[in-house]
């Protein structure tokens, strides 16, 4: 599914915290114009599971995900308001059990060589590298891609604009998540031109 998406998608994941519902809609259409349409909805705020089911109605071309889920039942309300993909910050057996019953696009988080051979042998050869920058950036990466050729991650965690490229410039890199995207500054300001500039210059 992830190759699918990137057909038609830049490979940048925005990590959305929703402070204000109202924000959703507008946020997500100023990302769906410059052409990021992969957007993780965190569940960080009390607002997320809204702002899923208003993004899903609101703005086509945006194909819609749940961030920061640390549960099954976390889970299962998002993919109810029509979460496209899931990720996590990390990985238990419930979460696993989970997203392979459900069989969608499940991005584990993982930040080690053990946890990255957990989250394989669930199924999931697309994995979520967090946090990134904190558990060793660039060069773990580049160590991960010799035990684990077939595995494709998706880096969060202390990446910006001054080094995203770099991450998706590695062959075991297939997107670059953050909250870099969606800066508290122009979302406080409403200033969504700021916020289609920067999609579209990424
Ligand atoms: C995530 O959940 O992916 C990260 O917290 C995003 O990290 P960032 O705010 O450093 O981009």
């Amino acid at each position: 599914m992830w190759d699918l998406w990137l057909d038609r998608a830049k490979p940048l994941v925005p990590v959305m915290v929703i402070e204000d519902p109202e924000d959703a809609v507008p946020m997500a259409q100023a990302l769906v114009q410059g052409g990021v349409r992969l957007l993780e909805i965190t569940l960080r705020t009390r607002h997320g599971l809204e702002a899923i089911t208003r993004i899903k109605h609101e703005v086509p071309g945006a194909i819609v995900g749940v961030g920061t889920v640390t549960s099954a039942q976390q889970m299962e309300d998002a993919l109810n308001r029509g979460a496209e993909f899931v990720v996590s910050p990390g990985i238990s057996p419930e979460l696993l059990e989970c997203a392979r019953r459900w069989g969608g696009p499940y991005l584990p988080g993982v930040a080690t060589p053990s946890e990255v051979l957990q989250a394989r042998a669930a199924g999931f050869k697309y994995q979520k590298f967090f946090p990134a920058a904190a558990a060793g950036g660039i060069e773990m990466l580049k160590a991960f891609s010799g035990p684990f050729a077939d595995v494709k991650f998706c880096p969060t965690g202390g990446i910006g604009q001054k080094n995203y490229q770099d991450y998706l410039a590695l062959n075991n890199v297939f997107a670059v998540g953050g909250s870099w995207l969606t800066p508290a500054e122009a979302v406080s300001a409403r200033n969504w031109q700021a916020i289609t500039t920067m999609a579209i210059a990424g």
